[in-house]
């Protein structure tokens, strides 16, 4: 069976992986774009950027990828439902390349835009709407994409298979934060930590096989 993945989620030492104040103006709230400088600097975000460690480990997002998962969060800012016109951040050739699946009380059509991404709206339980991603995968594995109420959801389901964090020497104190509700997450993983030059430490979670 296809594999569900989370890549190059970024989070503070306190554990947030975004600020407090999400708006039009601010995607991430009052944490600004600190969450991300590691990857602004890599060749994965702009081809003059850095080839080393951390290109290595962001570049693995897309690899296999046939379909994403995001919430409402991700999506737009709050009360992007209450305006029609809205298509996402990412412009119309969003960088998904697949069918991407948003969670949302307030379900809207399809909207199809250009490069292969169309968005799905859909009001479902996390593992019904990954029975909908699976089967548009194409075989290929399913990406959650965040934001971090919908990766911990799916924690907390036992439905994510690959879980790589990101976490930056920086304290947010405000946000929402991943790891809450999730006590002993780390018995049903192995996990292995890689710090890189730029100070952040890659986290990556494999979970175990049942029966080893
Ligand atoms: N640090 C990173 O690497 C990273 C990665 C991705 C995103 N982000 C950031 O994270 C923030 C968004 O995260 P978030 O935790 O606030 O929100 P989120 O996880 O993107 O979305 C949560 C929302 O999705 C809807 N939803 C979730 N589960 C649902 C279900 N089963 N059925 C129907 N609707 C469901 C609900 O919205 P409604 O009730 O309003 O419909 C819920 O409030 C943004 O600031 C984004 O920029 C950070």
């Amino acid at each position: 069976m296809s594999a569900v993945r989370v890549h190059n989620l970024s989070i503070s030492l306190d554990g947030f992986a975004t600020g407090d104040g999400q708006a039009l103006d601010a995607p991430f709230g009052h944490a600004g774009e600190r969450l991300h400088e590691w990857m602004f600097a890599t060749r994965f975000w702009h081809e003059t950027g850095a080839a080393g460690a951390d290109h290595v480990f962001a570049a693995r997002h897309g690899e296999g990828v046939g379909a994403e998962i995001m919430g409402a969060g991700k999506f737009g800012p709050p009360g992007w439902q209450d305006d029609p016109a809205w298509r996402g951040w990412w412009g119309d050739t969003p960088p998904f390349r697949t069918p991407v699946f948003v969670l949302t009380h307030r379900p809207r059509p399809s909207i199809e835009m250009g490069g292969g991404t169309t968005y799905h709206f859909l009001d479902a339980s996390p593992a019904e709407a990954l029975a909908r991603a699976r089967a548009a995968a194409g075989g290929l594995d399913v990406r959650v994409g965040g934001g971090p109420t919908v990766v911990r959801d799916f924690l907390a389901a036992g439905l994510v298979d690959h879980l790589h964090v990101v976490q930056v020497p920086i304290l947010l104190g405000r946000g929402v934060r991943l790891w809450d509700g999730l006590e002993a997450l780390e018995e049903t993983y192995t996990i292995e930590a890689v710090s890189t030059p730029s100070g952040v430490t890659h986290l990556t979670f494999t979970r175990l096989r049942q029966g080893r």
